[in-house]
């Protein structure tokens, strides 16, 4: 499964990276409204922040003609960039005429099947489900994913599923449990996957055992 860190931060995208285990980085408009900074600028830093990664960035009209230009402006900046488009009416047709043209699409705020289905036939490259959204709404956010997974395999669709919203550790291991392709997290959520309180006592404990006995590496 990709692992992308969900920021418009910069310096959080560079920390992400340093692990080498980062497959690219989401970032939407209020993400980037967030950054403070511009635009193409930020993105382009992320790109090269996350070298061969998937950068995603959303276009912000909603009528189909101004999100066409927007889209092939966004994509003209850089390769690794995949245009992010809502999943409403004209956004499933830009997302038809971007995937004609072999532009890469990441489509956002979908929450059911039937919005996946239609992102799916559409050629979208990935499918943003989103899970904390639904959760805060009381209801279980990774039915959809699991469902939109099984939906995909089905049918043989090219795109993948890609876990939004995510809130916690828990939904990275359900969206391995359900097999989704990508899980997109803010850093703070990639921090706690590292964390597991016997892995602090076990390493403790060896270091604590080596010092005693006086050993060395090196000399
Ligand atoms: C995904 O691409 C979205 O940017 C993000 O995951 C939304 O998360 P939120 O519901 O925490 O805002």
């Amino acid at each position: 499964m990709k692992l992308f860190v969900d920021t418009g931060d910069t310096e959080e995208v560079r920390r992400a990276s340093d692990w080498g285990v980062l497959d690219g980085v989401t970032t939407n408009p209020s993400l980037i409204a967030k950054s403070g900074k511009g635009f193409r600028e930020t993105v382009l830093q992320i790109c090269e922040l996350v070298p061969g990664g998937d950068i995603s960035a959303e276009v912000v009209a909603t009528d189909y003609d101004t999100m066409l230009k927007e889209a092939i402006e966004i994509a003209s900046w850089h390769p690794q960039i995949v245009v992010k488009v809502p999943l409403i009416e004209p956004g499933v047709q830009l997302v038809r005429t971007l995937s004609d043209r072999g532009i890469r699409t990441n489509v956002t705020l979908v929450f059911s099947v039937s919005q996946a289905l239609l992102a799916a036939k559409a050629g979208a490259t990935y499918i943003s489900n989103f899970v904390g959204r639904v959760d805060d709404i009381s209801d279980d956010g990774m039915d959809a994913v699991a469902a939109t997974v099984d939906m995909v395999h089905q049918y043989g669709f090219d795109s993948q599923v890609l876990v939004a919203s995510v809130r916690h550790p828990l939904h990275v291991v359900q969206s391995v449990a359900c097999g989704a392709h990508v899980a997109t997290m803010p850093l703070k959520i990639m921090e706690m996957l590292f964390k597991h309180p016997l892995t602090d006592i076990g390493l403790q404990r060896f270091l604590d055992d080596w010092n005693k006995a006086g050993l060395k590496i090196f000399g």
